[in-house]
């Protein structure tokens, strides 16, 4: 299985158009700093990709993915779908962007599908341009491309909606989840998990069981967003278990056997700059800090 990380920041991007908080002005100043929105790209078959999550910067993304690009034919594009995690603005945004496509393939558990055919009205609004089709993602795994080795399942991490769909529909634990990535041809397997609001036994699981865990990094501590204005609640409260601290997790992360990495990073969050002395705290944990761009082969 191949992936590529398309992008690490959490809503909003490093650095953020109407911010200039010092992550955001560093990004300015020292370009190698941007962060473009947290997506990853799956090859579900020698031809088919899979993008985990549709975000804003997609086209870029894009053109900056020599895999992804389209050809050999003139409207031929290798990629074959999308996986959503949840239905936040910065995870799906990009959909629309999609709209130039015959035909857009998305998985999905319920709660997303609702909120973003229900609240956002994407379907209405697609349907002149492109035709949307739906797969129910469910906790058993499912292959993510007819024929294609690579499994996709959803471990609930919680019910978390967005802004938008406040108040719409009975609470769920899979309006946000964490993606099990398995290549069934070599059992090898990522978690990806860029909004984690609890640590619950089944993500433990999963988290043991995978050769790579790629998990939300959005805020290194607890009193984060308090501390810069963005909340008047704490990093957990906004859905976002922090990195550091009694609930953070570093410690989680410290005692598994796979490859560990932090995405889905928030302009607030001291990480965005490479010459902050928490990476070397993370080091020492044995934990990383993902980049776009990277290649990672499972
Ligand atoms: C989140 O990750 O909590 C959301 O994406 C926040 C947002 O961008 O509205
Ligand atoms: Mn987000
Ligand atoms: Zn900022």
């Amino acid at each position: 299985m191949l992936l590529q990380v398309l992008g690490t920041a959490a809503g909003g991007g490093v650095p953020q158009w109407n911010c200039a908080c010092p992550g955001c002005a560093g990004a300015r100043a020292h370009p190698h700093r941007r962060r473009r929105h947290a997506s990853l790209a799956v090859r579900a078959d020698r031809a088919g990709w899979f993008l985990v999550n549709a975000t804003p910067d997609i086209g870029d993304q894009i053109e900056s993915s020599p895999a992804l690009l389209p050809g050999p034919g003139p409207r031929e594009s290798p990629l074959a779908g999308i996986v959503l995690t949840d239905a936040e603005l910065d995870h799906t945004l990009g959909i629309a962007r999609l709209r130039e496509a015959d035909g857009i393939h998305i998985i999905a558990t319920p709660p997303v599908r609702h909120a973003l055919l229900g609240r956002l009205h994407l379907g209405e609004v697609l349907a002149p341009y492109t035709r949307v089709d739906w797969r129910e993602l469910g906790r058993e795994g499912g292959p993510l491309l007819q024929g294609g080795t690579v499994e996709v399942a959803a471990v609930p991490v919680s019910a978390k909606r967005p802004r938008y769909a406040a108040g719409s529909g009975p609470d769920d634990p899979t309006w946000v989840v964490a993606l099990r990535l398995r290549d069934t041809a070599t059992g090898r397997s990522l978690l990806y998990a860029p909004a984690l609001a609890s640590w619950t036994d089944e993500l433990q699981e999963a988290a043991e069981q995978a050769d790579c865990v790629l998990v939300d990094g959005t805020f290194w501590d607890e009193d984060e967003p308090v501390r810069h204005g963005l909340s008047g609640a704490t990093a957990t409260g906004m859905g976002h278990l922090p990195v550091t601290g009694r609930h953070g997790t570093a410690r989680r992360l410290a005692g598994l056997r796979g490859r560990c990495l932090y995405t889905h990073l928030n302009n607030t969050n001291p990480l965005t700059d490479p010459d902050a002395p928490q990476h070397a705290q993370l080091a020492e944990w044995g934990l990383e800090v993902a980049a776009e761009g990277m290649v990672i082969e499972l």
